[in-house]
């Protein structure tokens, strides 16, 4: 595996791609690597002739009260994560070659409605920060595809959203949630969860599947349903931020008509944000 920290290396090497008709799959990460992040990279390398992932920890998508210094950054732990699944070319640019102009002068991309609801309402400017550095990314290795979890299922439906908007040339691909084997959706955030938390914040998912199995029941009185699961929650020692039951596609409130739907969460527990969701398919 290739190391590159600077775009113009990039770009020479996307051009030697191009030439040979190589195709492209793209895996954007944060860094401090976990298996949920590798499914998205063995997705990618089942489905293209080059891969390329990349670590950037965006100060753009983070608040002024949220955790950009202490994200933990493990990059040898995780180039040799990537190495060892055949990733190609590692990109690990700077803040400054990204952001050459500083933060406040970038030029950002806006995903309008999506991005302001749910998690968004809970994080003025996050999806803006992200959408601009994955269009920013985007522009500099130009892939064919492009793979994100559903773990961060609004991210997913930002970035569809923009890619159908500005007509751009790469094809969005959405990898299911991997999880601990108590169901504990798989996070670089769990690490600042000691064990017995960890245990606990398992019951996340079990009050997202207590939930979807009373919808597939055939239960309609969303109000109260949600109700009901944020005591369960709040008793399971969580501060709910948001439970919500969506249209998966546009995540808007569902209709009667809706089929597909998903149960969207964020809670607390102790200072640690955890987020999951659920998709429900009813007949
Ligand atoms: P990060 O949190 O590092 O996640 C990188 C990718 O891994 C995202 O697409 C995320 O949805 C996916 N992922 C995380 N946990 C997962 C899990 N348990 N199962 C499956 N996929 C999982 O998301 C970001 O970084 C950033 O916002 C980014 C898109 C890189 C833009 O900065």
């Amino acid at each position: 595996m290739q190391t590159i920290e600077n775009i113009m290396t990039l770009r020479e090497h996307r051009r030697k791609w191009q030439i040979n008709g190589q195709s492209i799959a793209f895996v954007p990460t944060m860094g401090n690597l976990h298996e949920g992040h590798l499914d998205l990279v063995r997705a990618a390398k089942a489905n293209a002739d080059v891969v390329v992932a990349s670590i950037f920890v965006n100060p753009l998508q983070f608040g002024p009260d949220e955790d950009l210094d202490a994200y933990p950054r493990t990059i040898e732990a995780d180039k040799q994560k990537l190495d060892n699944l055949g990733v190609d070319v590692l990109f690990l640019p700077s803040v400054s070659d990204i952001y050459p102009r500083g933060l406040e002068q970038q030029t950002f991309v806006e995903v309008p409605g999506i991005s302001y609801m749910i998690c968004g309402a809970s994080r003025p400017g996050h999806f803006r920060g992200v959408a601009t550095i994955v269009c920013k990314l985007f522009n500099m290795v130009q892939p064919n595809k492009a793979y994100f979890g559903e773990k961060d299922f609004q991210q997913l439906q930002v970035i569809r959203a923009m890619v159908q908007d500005l007509s751009m040339n790469v094809e969005i691909f959405g990898v299911p949630t991997k999880r601990e084997s108590n169901g504990l959706a798989m996070s670089s955030r769990n690490g600042y969860l000691s064990e017995s938390q960890q245990e606990q914040a398992s019951l996340l998912y079990s009050t997202l599947q207590s939930l979807a199995s009373e919808i597939q029941g055939g239960r309609r009185d969303f109000g109260r349903l949600i109700g009901e699961h944020k005591k369960q929650l709040m008793e399971a020692g969580f501060k709910t931020d948001y439970l919500e039951i969506r249209d998966a596609e546009n995540l808007l409130h569902p209709s009667h008509e809706d089929t597909k739907l998903v149960i969207l969460a964020a809670a607390f527990m102790g200072k640690t944000r955890l987020i999951d969701n659920l998709q429900v398919s009813l007949p």
